[in-house]
């Protein structure tokens, strides 16, 4: 049984990876959160305390971070601010925690000699155009377009050049766009989902013409599973289960899911600089690992995820008027 800190444990995918590895593995998870108010401490509510201890605190606290590396054989790491609206407005805390954050922990594990699986973004390649036959592979030229892109693609640096400075035992990925449950009600497809279920309007960004590449946070933590166990030390990997959509399609598909008219949503203010498409070749994992995705079918994932949003309103719907407040202001 080995031992592994979990940075940002307590938000979406880092959520869904504690509960992955509780299940599929005998490791002990040490959750390190800061509660931001994306972190919900509700998202682990149910874990047996012989398999998980939260601590609260900040990534950026050097003195923390190195007495929970001390004690752990592997460290995965989640925690980072991660909505492009926010950075647009507010870039500080990205700064502070996706960099100055990413760069304590590099710190420590290269203290401790500890591996490290960092978890990052497609973001980092820019965007593509929409009638380009390339994906992004691991070869892809960095090209961030936002803050918070920015500050992952600063993190994504930090990391390699601590693997080949300083010999840190790290590897890399780099995954497109999750959805599932415990994800917060800014982004895109809960937000949808809890408007229906609120009888408010789904709000669509510009045409809607902008396309992502869809995985279901499930599958992102197989990926990342696999690759701290079985990726090669230095190297970087791409995650994608294939799943491109354009945002219209999206909206349309959940409104006639929850039993809506598929036009029933409204079209807002762009977002600055908006990217237009995201696209993964995930073969890279798939050959060299065997990695396959288990939700093949983006319908059948949000399918699941629609009921999942309806049975749990009592965790999302605390924080849904603030979200819906910030957007109202920026004309979103
Ligand atoms: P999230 O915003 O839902 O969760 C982030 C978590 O980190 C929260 O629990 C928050 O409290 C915690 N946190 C923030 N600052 C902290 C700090 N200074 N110290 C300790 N904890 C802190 O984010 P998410 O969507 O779950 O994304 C998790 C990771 O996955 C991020 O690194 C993100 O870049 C990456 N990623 C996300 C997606 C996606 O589609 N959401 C896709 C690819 C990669
Ligand atoms: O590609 C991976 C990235 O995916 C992650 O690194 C980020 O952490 C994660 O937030 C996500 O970034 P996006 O900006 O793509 O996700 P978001 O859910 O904010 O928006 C998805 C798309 O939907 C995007 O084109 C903007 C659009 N949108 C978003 C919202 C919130 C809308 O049209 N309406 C909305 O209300």
């Amino acid at each position: 049984m080995g031992r592994i800190l979990v940075t940002g444990g307590a938000g979406f995918i880092g959520s869904n990876f504690v509960h992955y590895l509780v299940d599929h593995t005998d490791h002990h998870v040490t959750v390190l959160d800061k509660l931001t108010y994306a972190g919900n401490l509700a998202s682990l509510s149910g874990l047996p305390e012989s398999r998980m201890t939260f601590v609260h605190g900040d990534i950026a606290d050097p003195e923390l971070v190195d007495e929970l590396v001390a004690s752990v054989d592997a460290v995965v790491h989640y925690a980072a601010e991660s909505h492009n609206d926010n950075s647009l407005h507010f870039p500080q805390p990205f700064v502070h925690t996706n960099v100055i954050g990413t760069f304590t922990l590099l710190e420590a594990v290269r203290k401790h000699r500890v591996r490290l699986h960092h978890v990052s973004t497609d973001e980092v390649y820019g965007d593509l155009a929409l009638d380009d036959p390339a994906r992004f592979t691991e070869s892809t030229p960095y090209n961030p377009s936002s803050p918070y892109s920015s500050t992952k693609a600063g993190s994504d640096m930090l990391v390699r050049a601590w693997a080949r400075s300083y010999g840190v035992e790290a590897t890399i990925s780099n995954c497109s766009n999750n959805y599932g449950p415990y994800q917060h009600v800014e982004k895109f497809i809960p937000r949808q989902i809890t408007n229906v279920l609120w009888g408010i309007r789904p709000k669509l960004y510009g045409d809607g013409r902008n396309v992502r590449d869809w995985i279901h946070a499930e599958d992102h933590s197989s990926a990342v599973l696999l690759i701290l166990e079985k990726g090669r030390v230095g190297e970087t990997y791409l995650i994608g289960a294939d799943g491109e959509k354009d945002n219209k399609t999206v909206v349309e598909l959940i409104l006639t899911m929850m039993g809506q008219d598929s036009d029933a949503y409204e079209n807002v203010a762009d977002r600055m600089g908006h990217d237009l498409r995201y696209a993964i070749d995930s073969t890279k994992l798939r050959n060299e690992l065997g990695w396959r995705p288990r939700y093949g079918d983006f319908e059948e994932g949000l399918s699941a995820t629609i009921d999942w949003y309806r049975e749990h309103e009592d965790w999302w719907a605390p924080a849904k008027e603030v979200t819906e407040a910030f957007y109202a202001q920026l004309g979103q």
